[in-house]
């Protein structure tokens, strides 16, 4: 779509490629600061970030520059939901461990008592953030017969009341939840929400999911609640610094780890480039973006 259009440059020295450039597309992990906005200059018009989050990007910086920001919020609302389900699912089924086991020919034949897990059904499920992911959890797990728990800044009593979810404090529901599952944006606010003071709250033996970003979570302070059994599991997504997952994480038979594949599924990336591309033509042929992430 875009090359119809424009002369693109992929990939290569970003810095040197953005002089003169209109528009940046980037992924979670390109930093967009000042200083790449200076490298492109006053050409540059629209920097389309090809994720919902983008907390890749100095979105003050852009703004003082007259630069429009958009990312792809929606098209990837079911994909990212439905991995923080399979990762629930997985931590409490202790998939990981079960595939271990049968890969490395370990499987010595059916067991009454081996690799026994957790079940969902019946459990209490807290939601942390409840825009778009956190409702879509919501409606993904109502053939689970679980109980809803979720945190969102303002009330929306018409949403909480058709996903049947109860609105609570931070506290309470990470002190009654058996699952935690993290869908805020990361910031300054929100880096290491859950750290080592966060984490002696949780009900003793919850499992902690995060298809959202890494950051969130203090990845010392998760290590030594999994550790200690404070966390029964955890299912991870998202790291603190991607692609590196700390060694400790990767040792713990209780984790179930996956390389930030949120919005992997062909269609959702077919879709997210398609509005990134839309996002880049609007801007540039003078319309308003289609997802700005400010209006
Ligand atoms: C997002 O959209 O923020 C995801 O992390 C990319 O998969």
């Amino acid at each position: 779509m875009l090359a119809e259009r424009f002369d693109v440059e992929e990939g290569g020295d970003l810095r040197r490629q953005a002089a003169g450039a209109a528009a940046l597309v980037a992924d979670p992990t390109v930093p967009v600061d000042g200083e790449l906005l200076d490298a492109a200059g006053d050409t540059l018009r629209v920097v389309a970030n090809f994720a919902v989050g983008y907390d890749n990007i100095d979105v003050e910086a852009c703004r003082a520059r007259g630069v429009v920001v958009t990312n792809t919020p929606d098209v990837l609302t079911n994909a990212n939901a439905a991995l923080a389900v399979a990762l629930m699912l997985a931590a409490a089924r202790r998939l990981g461990e079960a595939e271990r086991l049968v890969r490395a020919g370990r499987w010595t034949g059916w067991e009454p008592g081996q690799l026994l897990g957790r079940e969902l059904s019946g459990t209490v499920v807290g939601i942390l953030g409840l825009g778009r992911i956190g409702r879509r959890v919501a409606e993904l797990l109502r053939g689970f017969d679980v109980s809803l728990l979720g945190t969102s800044r303002s009330p929306h009593p018409d949403v909480e009341q058709r996903l049947a979810v109860d609105r609570v404090s931070f506290d309470e529901l990470v002190g009654r939840s058996d699952f935690v599952t993290l869908h805020v944006p990361l910031s300054e606010e929100t880096r290491h929400l859950i750290d080592d003071d966060a984490l002696a709250r949780f009900k003793p033996g919850a499992i902690l999911v995060n298809t959202a970003r890494g950051g969130l979570i203090d990845s010392a302070a998760l290590v030594s609640a999994l550790r200690a059994g404070r966390l029964a599991g955890a299912g991870l997504d998202v790291y603190e610094n991607e692609p590196k997952v700390p060694q400790e994480l990767a040792e713990l038979e209780n984790v179930v780890l996956a390389p930030h594949i949120g919005s992997a599924t062909a269609t959702t990336r077919d879709a997210m480039a398609s509005l990134v591309a839309e996002n880049v033509i609007a801007v540039l042929e003078g319309h308003d973006p289609v997802t700005p992430v400010w209006r």
